[in-house]
């Protein structure tokens, strides 16, 4: 994806939580965003989805802008795939019944092709086994992984993953990160927050570090993780690295 990102500014009440992020990508698979907490990232995501309304600045997708008005947003988050930290999933409906039911009502599938393509793509994270359980009947590693079915059944051009295992056990966190990585593998695009930061190193082309609304440096993890320029990101990844 091409993606850009021009002066974006977003507050809540008095406190300025984007404050001029500006970024510019000409072709990135995975876009990781790493920083602090609060430093602004789950915002930014949520912009990028179209979830949230910046006060000011521009996100361009593939050359198209996000215009940031309810009727065209309706259309662009049909495009994105969202999985979040926690609550992916309806809990009362079975995990099948979590994958169909978008298709269904917001991207109007008939109920056999939604059928159709669940089960699809339920097969092929070798997840049917748990198709007919409801979310309080899976592991939390389980639970994501339908989550992330969900999200790529509705063939989206853009993945935005917040966190996604934060949740999790070590042992969940991996079954989780293998799947992401098979999706990057088949060249799907991402913009994933994580504090898993091998993990970002290894499937990331880029690395935005976000702290206090303002990108403090991106680059390829190369150089933004191993060799970071700037104070702010030396002073987080010594904290994070450290236990
Ligand atoms: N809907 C909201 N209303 C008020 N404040 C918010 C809201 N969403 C986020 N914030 C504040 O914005 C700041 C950045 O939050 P967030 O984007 O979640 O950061 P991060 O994901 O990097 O931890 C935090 O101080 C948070 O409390
Ligand atoms: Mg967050």
């Amino acid at each position: 994806m091409k993606l850009a990102i021009q002066k974006l500014r977003k507050s809540f009440g008095h406190q300025v939580v984007l404050d001029d992020v500006s970024l510019s990508l000409e072709k990135v698979h995975t876009l990781a965003l790493i920083g602090p907490s609060g430093g602004g990232k789950s915002t930014l995501l949520r912009v990028i989805a179209g979830l949230e309304r910046p006060d000011q600045g521009e996100v361009w997708l593939n050359d198209s802008q996000i215009v940031f008005q309810e009727k065209l947003l309706r259309g662009h988050r049909r495009t994105v795939g969202t999985v979040f930290q926690t609550f992916n999933l309806f809990p009362h409906l079975t995990a099948f019944a979590n994958v169909t039911l978008p298709l269904e009502k917001v991207h109007e599938y008939t109920p056999q092709n939604a059928r159709e393509s669940a089960t699809e793509i339920l097969e092929r994270f070798q997840l049917m086994e748990h198709a007919h359980k409801q979310p309080a009947q899976l592991s939390g590693g389980q639970r994501q992984r339908i989550a992330i079915a969900r999200a790529v059944a509705i063939k989206p051009k853009l993945l935005l993953f917040d966190e996604p295992t934060s949740a999790l056990d070590p042992e969940m966190t991996g079954e989780v990160l293998d799947l992401i990585e098979e999706l990057r593998e088949e060249g799907r695009d991402f913009v994933l927050v994580t504090h898993q930061m091998g993990f970002a190193h290894r499937v990331a082309d880029q690395i935005a570090i976000l702290s206090q609304g303002r990108i403090v440096e991106c680059g390829p993890p190369l150089q933004v993780l191993d060799q970071p320029k700037e104070e702010v990101t030396k002073q987080f990844l010594s904290r994070i690295l450290k236990y």
